[in-house]
């Protein structure tokens, strides 16, 4: 299984050290949120904030979520800040299929991204052709962390890990102790967490907590 803790919810006067004490804390990856003010209504970091995280963490593979409604336009400027995989979004208004294939041309990992309300079939066509590496399917609509996980998506994810068995695949939204095993019995194997992770009080003990849910939920 996979933990990335979002940064989204760190503490943005010492964003550094939240870095690193998300590393120190057993994090397997860390999740960095992209949002554009149109796609979804808020901003948040751009590629800097991935630069700083390849600096203090290099041994932390950096995940980016771009919220944007024209990711293509700035795959090249992430790649070269240090990402390790960039997802998008299904929704985007772009050729997703091409900026798919960019990303790894970039030498990232691709990552498609579907809304709660996205049905699996949305992937199917990047699936079948091979273009994905893994999925995140968000249990809450994407732009402001420390909202109530949906179990609407769980369907989603049901049908994706039936029509892909091997994929990554992932929710980001809402995901805490209460909320981690219903997601991982749907087939969930990488779980993005913001508030659970950074507000908690010992963010190692709490990772350990969801690995060990994780184990349970799966029967491991
Ligand atoms: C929401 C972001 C999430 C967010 C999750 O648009 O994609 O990554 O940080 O935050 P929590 O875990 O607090 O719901
Ligand atoms: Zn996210």
């Amino acid at each position: 299984m996979t933990i990335l803790p979002s940064i989204l919810a760190a503490d943005l006067g010492r964003l550094a050290d939240e870095i690193r004490r998300a590393a120190d804390a057993g994090a397997d990856e860390l999740h960095v949120d992209v949002m554009d003010g149109a796609f979804v209504p808020n901003l948040s970091f751009g590629p800097d904030a991935v630069a700083l995280a390849a600096r203090v963490a290099p041994g932390l593979p950096r995940n980016v979520h771009l919220m944007l409604r024209r990711p293509d336009l700035l795959l090249d400027a992430f790649a070269k800040a240090g990402a390790s995989t960039i997802q998008i979004h299904a929704e985007a208004s772009c050729a997703v299929g091409d900026a798919l294939r960019r990303i790894r041309d970039l030498g990232c990992r691709a990552g498609l991204v579907l809304n709660p309300r996205t049905p699996a079939s949305a992937a199917a066509p990047y699936l079948g052709a091979g273009l994905v590496d893994e999925i995140l399917c968000m249990t809450v609509y994407p732009g402001f962390g420390g909202q109530a996980f949906m179990d609407a998506p769980l369907a989603t994810l049901r049908a994706l890990r039936a029509a892909a068995p091997d994929l990554r695949l992932m929710v980001d939204g809402g995901v805490t102790r209460a909320t981690l095993p219903r997601a991982a019995a749907a087939g969930a194997d990488a779980f993005v967490a913001g508030s659970a992770l950074f507000r908690a009080p010992d963010m190692a003990a709490e990772i350990a907590a969801f690995r060990a849910l994780y184990r349970d939920a799966r029967g491991l």
